[in-house]
Parts: structure tokens; sequence; C-alpha cells
């Protein structure tokens, strides 16, 4: 019977998708607090036909080919920077991944963090919790406004990148009267109404919000630095719902401790789960730990989308998603799926 390894425990309609078809499943970490070790997960992939992975395991070269007869990466998430998909097109073996379900939830959570620093909610929860709401005051935690508010002025939003979750957020802001300034490389699109396309430093220089939405490569990682940070305005917020490395997270710190800017609110790190020192004792960040896309149907309409992309690898069928689909016209991958039939 096939094998498909799947590192850690995904939500159940993912792993009732799999149980349903005939296949064997191995899930290589079930406890949700516990990652999978690299032992246990190149020991999986050895005995796997398909390697249905999470974020939080780097599938690079070693990885991939420890098993000659793999058939196929199925990552459970929209981001794949933790597979060296140049590699896997290498070697054959098709990549797929979970676009366009999760852009909703992400984009609401984006704007959950941006209401949450700017008018300081967890604050707000902390104080009322402990008691010591005793009387309404009109200085009591007064944080910056997202529409136009007591001024006036209408607000701006800079989305940096601009793809499904950028566009999503950016349309948002029409709700919140909002001017959104756009800075993306590639093609935008049509952009909403209210948005103009700028250069990264206009963005910076001019946004009241700076809303992080590109994807981890080489070219993306820092992007936001010291330079950018200090472009901002004083009473700007930084919010990062996508990747942690595309902020230099040190140089984020001193933003934050010496006012560069207003504030920061991050649900993705630099060395995530670890946070750089001092980030958490900062009273001007809000942080998650990484549930952008964790509503619980958006994560089960995931693990059902990863399991059907793993079925279609498995079968030697073209993956619904795949982020590689070259490889299908490459001689590697037809030698692997003749390997893995014959
Ligand atoms: C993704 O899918 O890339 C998110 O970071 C987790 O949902």
């Amino acid at each position: 019977m096939k094998r498909i390894f799947v590192t850690r425990r995904i939500p159940s309609e993912g792993l009732g998708l799999l149980k349903e078809a005939d296949v064997r499943t191995e899930v290589g970490q079930s406890d949700e607090e516990a990652g999978l070790s690299r032992e246990a997960l190149l020991e999986g992939v050895q005995r796997a036909d398909v390697l249905l992975s999470l974020l939080t395991e780097r599938v690079d070269r070693e990885v991939l080919e420890t098993h000659p007869g793999l058939l196929g990466v199925a990552n459970c998430a929209v981001g794949y920077d933790n597979v060296d998909v140049e590699a896997a097109t290498r070697l054959g073996i098709p990549v797929s991944n979970t676009p366009g379900v999760l852009t909703d939830t992400t984009a609401d959570f984006t704007w959950a963090l941006l209401l949450s620093i700017a008018r300081r909610i967890p604050e707000a929860h902390s104080y009322t919790a402990a008691g010591k709401f005793r009387l309404w005051g009109p200085n009591l935690l007064l944080g910056g406004d997202v529409s136009p508010g007591g001024n006036g002025r209408k607000k701006a939003l800079g989305v940096v990148g601009f793809g499904r979750i950028g566009a999503a957020v950016a349309r948002r802001a029409r709700g919140f009267d909002m001017e959104v300034l756009v800075h993306t490389r590639s093609d935008p699109g049509r952009l909403p109404d209210e948005a103009t396309r700028v250069e990264l430093d206009e963005l910076l220089e001019r946004s009241d919000f700076v809303s992080i939405h590109l994807p981890l490569t080489e070219e993306t990682q820092h992007r936001i630095g010291a330079p950018e940070l200090r472009r901002m305005k004083e009473t700007a917020y930084l919010v990062n719902t996508s990747r942690g490395p595309v902020v230099d997270e040190k140089a984020l710190v001193e933003a934050l401790r010496e006012g560069w800017i207003a504030g920061a609110a991050l649900d993705v790190y630099e060395h995530e789960p670890r946070l750089t020192p001092d980030l958490a004792e900062l009273d001007n960040v809000v942080l998650a730990p990484h549930i952008g896309s964790a509503s619980r149907d958006t994560r089960n309409r995931m693990a059902t989308m990863a399991a059907a992309n793993a079925l279609h690898h498995l079968s030697g069928k073209k993956a619904p998603n795949p982020v590689n689909p070259e490889v299908y016209d490459s001689e590697a991958w037809r030698n692997r799926r003749s390997r893995a039939s014959g």
C-alpha cells in the first residue's frame, strides 16, 4: 500500500480525506506543542511516497533526496519558503501549496492586529481584567485613529506586496475611509479606486500604517531594515502577517525602543518561534503566534486542499495547486513516476 507521511497532525477534515483513500497515512508528530525532529522527518520520508509538510519543517535537498521514489511534497500553507522548490524541480518532484482559501482570514487578522496596536486593545484587556478600571477618564489608554477620527485627516495604509492577501487587506481599507499606497514589484492588476502605486520609500514616508505582504525569498529578506524603519513616521505602525525574516527584527526592536515608529503588530518572527531579545518587553507591540489563517473553517480547508494535493501527487496526476508546474514536463519527473509505478 502507498504511504503518505504527514509531518505533524493536520486538522481532522484533511486526515479524514486521506483515511477515505486507499493509502497508509503516517503522522510523524501528534503532540500539537511539539515539532518533528530532523531525524524523524528523514526517517518518515524514507518510508513515504508523498510528503505532506507544514511550514515548520525544512524540506531541503537532503530531505528531497532521501527517497528516490518520492512523488511529491504537499505543503499545508500558502507560503512555501520552507521547501527548496528549485531542488525539487531539478529532482523531478512536484511541490504544491494551499493558495486562496486563507486570503480573507489572514486579511481579517491583519486588520485585527492593526486595530489592536492602534487602539491598544491588549493593554485595555489586561487593564480591565486586572480590576484596574475604577473610573472612566478622558486620558485613559489613548491610541491612534484608523479612520479620519478627531483631526479629520484620512490615514494612509501602505501595503507592501500586492498578492492575494495584500489586495484583500487593501480592499478592507475602504471601510475606514483610508488612502491606500501600494508597493509591488510585480503587476498589481487593477488597483482599488482609492489606491495608488508608489515606490517603497514614498510608501514608508507617507503611510500611517505599513502592512507587509511579501513572500520570503532571498530578495525580500530584511526588506524592512533600519533605513526603511527610519523613513517611517514617528506616529506610524508596522504590521507583519507575512514572514518574519522580511523584517530585520533587531532593527525593529531599536526602532520601537527609540521611538522611530509608534508601534508594531506582529504575527511572524525572524527566528520563529523565538523572539528577538527585548521585543516582548516593549509596551508598543502586539504579538501573536503566527495565527493569521487560524480560523477553524480555513484551517480545515487548508488541510483538505493539502490532502487532495497529496493524493494527486501519489497517483502521479498533476496536483490542483502545484508551485512548480513546469516539473510535469521534465524528464526527471517522468523517470521518477515510471520508477514508482514499475
Ligand atoms: C501560510 O499559509 O503560509 C501561513 O503562514 C500559515 O497559514
